[in-house]
C-alpha cells in the first residue's frame, strides 16, 4: 500500500476513537501557505452525525494534535482541515522508500486487458498518423502493468482488403513474368527472389492507390486480386505473404527504435479465421439485414442524439469491411484470451467506426456483458497550420523521415566532446524519440497539438531532453559520491521538503494517469519533480559537502528523484542515454 494510504487509513483510525467513523482522504494542499494536506471530510461527517461540521473539525483537529507525526493542524472556512506532516515523519517516509521506490505503489485487483495500438498497415510506410498511438498505446501498456493488470498489446497489423490487392496488381504489371502469376507454375514458391525492397513497397502502394482512383479498370482489376487473396488463390496468396514478411521487418524496425514492443503480432486477416463462425452468429442472432444488396447491422438506439448510420458487414461487391474485421477480431479475442476489457489506442477520428462495432458486437453477444470495449482516442500531430504534420510538398510524412528530422536538431545540441560520430548518431536518436515522445505525451490525449521541433528538441524548457540531460546530471553525481550512503537523516529546508511531498505523491499521479488513460499528469509530474531537484542541486554543493550527514541524505534524497525519474522514464518508454 502506498505511504499516503496507509496515513489516511491511520489518520481514519485516529478520528475513530474520537467517535467520527468515515474513511478520509488526505488531499494535497493547494494553497500551500495554509498547510501540505487538507482535509474536508468533516462535511460529509457533519451529515451523517448530524452536526456542525467546525466542532467536528475542532474534535479530529484536537485528536491529530497529540500525534507528533502531525503539525501546524488548523481549520479554515466551516471545517476544513488543513494539516502538515512534521519533518521528522517525512523523513521516516523517505526512508522507506530509498530502498525501493516501488512499495509507494498501488496495485489494482487483477485484469486481463487486451490493448490494440500500433495499427501498422502492411506495405505502407507508417506515417506522423502512428506515432501516436504506438507512444501512447506503449506507455499505458507499461503503466497498467505497473499498477497490477496482465497487459497482452497487439500490432493489429493492417494486412488485409484493398490496399494488398492494389500492390499485388501494381507487381504484376510491373513484372508480369513472375511465377506468383503463372498458373502453370507448380514449384515451391519460396525459391523465388522477389525483386521488390520495402522501399519499392512504400513506392508501389501510393502509386497503386492514385492510379485506382483515375482509372475504373484498373480499380476492377485490383478487386479482383483482393478477392482471390481474401480466398487463398495459389500464387497470390504466396506473394502476400512474401509481401508481408518484407513488411512487417521494416514495421519492426520502426517500431524499435521507438522502443515499442508487442506481445503478439496478429493481423486483421488473422481474425478472418474467425469469419464464417461471426456470419453463422450475426445470422442466428437474427440482426443481419439486406439493404441494396449489401448486408448490414443497425446499431441506433433511442436515446441517439448525433446520427448513427448501419454497420456495414459485407459490401454490395461481396468485399468484407473494416467494421467486419474489427468484429471478427473480437470474437477471436474472446475465444482465444477471454479477456476483461480490450482497449483500441487508436486515433480519435475514428470513433464513430469504435462506437459502431462495439454496438454491433454487443447485439450479437460476441462477448460477456461484463466485458469493457473501450476506444482510447487521441488528437493529432499537427503542423503550424492546423492540418495534421505534413512533409514540405504537401505529402504524408513517414515517421522514419520524422525521426530524421528531430534527430538533426537533437544532434546539434549534444556535447561535442562526444565525437564518437557513430556514437553521437545513436544518442541524437535516443534524444530525438525522447523529444517526440514527451511532446506527444504533454497535452491531454485528446487534444490536438502543433509539431515544433525546436521547442520539442529544446535542452532547457518543459522537454524529453531536459529530463533526460537532468537525469543523467542525477546519476553522474551519484557515480562520483566518495562516501556510502543509505539514508536521510534531516530535510533542510523548503526545496527539499517540497521535494518530498512530491516524492510521496507518486502513486496519486500513476492511478489518475491510468484512470483517464493519459500520459499528462506523469509528464508534469516529472518536469515538477526534476525542476524541484534541479533547484537543489543548484543551492547546494552536495559532492563538498564537510557535514557526513547531510551529504549523505542529500545523496539518499538525489538516489530516490533519480530512481523515480528512471521508473517514469520507462513507463513513457523513454530511454535514458549514458551521455548527451
Ligand atoms: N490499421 C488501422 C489504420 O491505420 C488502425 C487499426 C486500429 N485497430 C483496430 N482494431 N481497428 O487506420
Amino acid at each position: 500500500m502506498s505511504l499516503l494510504k496507509e496515513i489516511n487509513a491511520e489518520i481514519t483510525n485516529i478520528i475513530k476513537e474520537v467517535g467520527y467513523d468515515e474513511e478520509i482522504t488526505l488531499l494535497p494542499s493547494n494553497r500551500k501557505d495554509l498547510g501540505d494536506y487538507q482535509i474536508n471530510d468533516a462535511m460529509t461527517l457533519a451529515k451523517k452525525y448530524h452536526k456542525n461540521p467546525h466542532l467536528i473539525a475542532e474534535d479530529i483537529k484536537k485528536a491529530l494534535e497529540e500525534d507528533s507525526r502531525f503539525k501546524n493542524i488548523n481549520i479554515a472556512g466551516p471545517g476544513f482541515i488543513n494539516i502538515s506532516l512534521s519533518d521528522d515523519y517525512l523523513v521516516t517516509l523517505l526512508n522507506s522508500i530509498s530502498k525501493d521506490i516501488t512499495i509507494n505503489i498501488d496495485k489494482k485487483p487483477p485484469k486481463k486487458i487486451i490493448l490494440d495500438y500500433g495499427g501498422a498497415n502492411v506495405a505502407k510506410a507508417l506515417h506522423v498518423g502512428h506515432l501516436r498511438s504506438a507512444d501512447i498505446g506503449e506507455a499505458l501498456k507499461r503503466l497498467a502493468r505497473l499498477l497490477g493488470y496482465e497487459v497482452l498489446g497487439d500490432a493489429h497489423l493492417g494486412d488485409y482488403g484493398r490496399p494488398l490487392g492494389l500492390v499485388i496488381l501494381e507487381i504484376k504489371k510491373r513484372y508480369p513474368n513472375l511465377a506468383y502469376f503463372d498458373s502453370s507454375y507448380t514449384g515451391d514458391y519460396h525459391e523465388i527472389t522477389l525483386p521488390i525492397t520495402n522501399a519499392d513497397l512504400e513506392e508501389i502502394y501510393p502509386f497503386a492507390s492514385a492510379k485506382s482512383k483515375e482509372d475504373e479498370n484498373y480499380l476492377e482489376e485490383a478487386r479482383e486480386i483482393t478477392y482471390k487473396l481474401q480466398n487463398h488463390e495459389r500464387g497470390y496468396y504466396d506473394l502476400w505473404q512474401k509481401i508481408i514478411s518484407i513488411s512487417k521487418k521494416d514495421i519492426k524496425e520502426v517500431y524499435d527504435a521507438l522502443n515499442v514492443d508487442f506481445d503478439l503480432w496478429q493481423g486483421e486477416s488473422d481474425a478472418m479465421e474467425y469469419y464464417e463462425e461471426l456470419k453463422n452468429i450475426v445470422e442466428k442472432e437474427n440482426i443481419l439485414v439486406n439493404s441494396n444488396n449489401a448486408q448490414i447491422i443497425e446499431v441506433k438506439k433511442d436515446t441517439d442524439k448525433a446520427p448513427m448510420p448501419p454497420l456495414l458487414f459485407i459490401k454490395s461487391n461481396g468485399s468484407i469491411s473494416y467494421e467486419t474485421t474489427d468484429l471478427a477480431t473480437i470474437l477471436q479475442r474472446e475465444k482465444k484470451y477471454h479477456p476483461d476489457e480490450i482497449w483500441y489506442c487508436v486515433d480519435g477520428r475514428q470513433e464513430l467506426h469504435f462506437e459502431q462495432v462495439f454496438r454491433a458486437a454487443r447485439l450479437a453477444k460476441l462477448i460477456p456483458p461484463t466485458t469493457i470495449l473501450e476506444h482510447i482516442g487521441f488528437g493529432t500531430m499537427n503542423g503550424k497550420d492546423g492540418k495534421p504534420f505534413k512533409t514540405r510538398d504537401g505529402s504524408v510524412m513517414t515517421l522514419k523521415n520524422l525521426i530524421k528530422l528531430v534527430t538533426e536538431e537533437t544532434y546539434k545540441r549534444l556535447n561535442p566532446d562526444i565525437t564518437d560520430e557513430e556514437e553521437k548518431q545513436q544518442i541524437a536518436t535516443t534524444v530525438a524519440i525522447a523529444a517526440l515522445k514527451y511532446a506527444d505525451f504533454l497535452p491531454f490525449r485528446a487534444t490536438d497539438f502543433v509539431f515544433e521541433v525546436e521547442k520539442f528538441a529544446d535542452l532547457e524548457g518543459k522537454t524529453g531532453p531536459y529530463l533526460l540531460y537532468s537525469t543523467i546530471r542525477m546519476k553522474s553525481l551519484l557515480n562520483k559520491a566518495d562516501i556510502p550512503f543509505s539514508k536521510i537523516h534531516t530535510l533542510n529546508g523548503q526545496t527539499e521538503k517540497e521535494i518530498a511531498l512530491t516524492i510521496l505523491n507518486l502513486p496519486t499521479i500513476l492511478d489518475k494517469s491510468l484512470e483517464i488513460k493519459s500520459l499528462n499528469d506523469i509528464s508534469e509530474y516529472l518536469y515538477k519533480l526534476t525542476s524541484l531537484y534541479n533547484k537543489f542541486y543548484a543551492e547546494n554543493k552536495v559532492l563538498t559537502e564537510e557535514n557526513i550527514h547531510l551529504k549523505e541524505s542529500w545523496l539518499t534524497l538525489t538516489k530516490i528523484v533519480y530512481d523515480i525519474n528512471n521508473l517514469l522514464l520507462d513507463i513513457l518508454g523513454i530511454k535514458v542515454p549514458k551521455k548527451m
